[in-house]
C-alpha cells in the first residue's frame, strides 16, 4: 500500500495543532504510521507547512502566507490557539517536517496547496526539496487538487507517487488521473459514492478518503474497498482486520 489504512490528517489535527512538528510527533506517539501535511510558499520563496491561505486561524498573526517572509512566519506562535501547552510551537519549514517524518519512520502524503501561485512557482522548489531531503520514494505520495501542479510534478520527477485530489469526483476523473500518472485517488468523504469507489478500484488505483472522524463511517469506507482514511483523530479508527 502506498500509504496506510489510517493516516493522521495535518499531523494529528484533533489532538495537536495542525501542520506542526508537535502534531507529527503526536501521530507517531499514538502508533500512526502515515501523516498528511500541506505545503505552501512564502513571500520569499521558502516552503512551509500550513493549510490556510492566511495565518489567522492557526497562529497569533495576521496576513496571507504568500505575503509574509519565512522570518516573519517563524516569529508567530502556531500552538497557543490550540492549547496552552503548545505555546511557542512554530510553523515548520518543509525541510524540518521531512527530516522529522523520516526520523520517525512515517510515510508521508505531502499535499501541495497552490493558493494563488502558478504551478511552477511551487512545484519546482517542492520537488527540489524532496530530492534533497527525502530518501525513500516508496514512502511518499505527493497530492494536490491542482491538476497542472500534478502534471508538472510528474514531468519533473516521475519517480514520485502521485495522488489526485478531488472534492467531487468529475466524470472525466480517469483521464485526469492518467494525465498526471496518478497511483491513487483522494476524495472527500461527504461526496463519495460506493459506485465510484468500485470504479476507482477496478481501474487499478488506490483510494483514500478525507476527512473521516467517526469510527462508524470508517467501517463503511473500508467495507466498500477504500484503502485508507485521513483522520484528525486517527487513534480512534480501527483499521480493517487484515491490516491490523
Ligand atoms: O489531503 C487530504 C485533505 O487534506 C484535503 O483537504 O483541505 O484538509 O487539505 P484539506
Ligand atoms: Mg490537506
Amino acid at each position: 500500500m502506498l500509504l496506510e489504512s489510517v493516516i493522521g490528517h495535518r499531523g494529528c489535527a484533533a489532538l495537536a495543532p495542525e501542520n506542526t512538528l508537535a502534531g507529527i510527533r503526536k501521530a507517531h506517539e499514538l502508533g500512526i504510521s502515515a501523516v498528511e501535511i500541506d505545503v505552501v510558499l512564502t513571500a520569499d520563496g521558502q516552503l512551509v507547512i500550513h493549510h490556510d491561505r492566511t495565518v489567522k486561524r492557526c497562529t497569533d498573526g495576521r496576513g496571507e502566507v504568500l505575503s509574509l517572509t519565512l522570518e516573519q512566519l517563524q516569529q508567530l506562535d502556531a500552538g497557543s490557539w490550540f492549547a496552552p501547552e503548545y505555546a511557542g510551537e512554530k510553523i515548520p519549514t518543509l525541510k524540518d517536517a521531512l527530516l522529522l517524518i523520516q526520523q520517525l519512520r512515517l510515510k508521508l502524503n505531502l499535499e501541495i496547496k497552490m493558493h494563488r501561485h502558478a504551478p511552477e512557482q511551487l512545484v519546482e522548489p517542492v520537488i527540489g526539496q524532496l530530492q534533497q531531503c527525502w530518501s525513500d520514494t516508496r514512502n511518499l505520495v505527493i497530492s494536490s487538487f491542482d491538476h497542472q501542479a500534478l502534471k508538472l510534478c510528474h514531468q519533473l520527477a516521475p519517480e514520485y507517487n502521485i495522488g489526485h485530489l478531488f472534492e467531487t469526483l468529475p466524470s472525466d476523473w480517469e483521464a485526469m488521473a492518467a494525465a498526471v500518472h496518478a497511483r491513487s485517488i483522494h476524495v472527500c468523504h461527504k461526496k463519495h459514492k460506493t459506485a465510484q469507489a468500485e470504479a476507482i478500484k477496478k481501474a487499478g488505483y488506490e483510494l483514500y478518503v478525507y476527512t473521516v472522524n467517526h469510527t462508524d463511517n470508517a467501517d463503511h469506507f473500508f467495507n466498500i474497498g477504500v484503502d485508507g482514511l485521513f483522520s484528525d483523530e486517527p487513534h480512534l479508527i480501527s483499521p480493517p482486520a487484515e491490516t491490523k
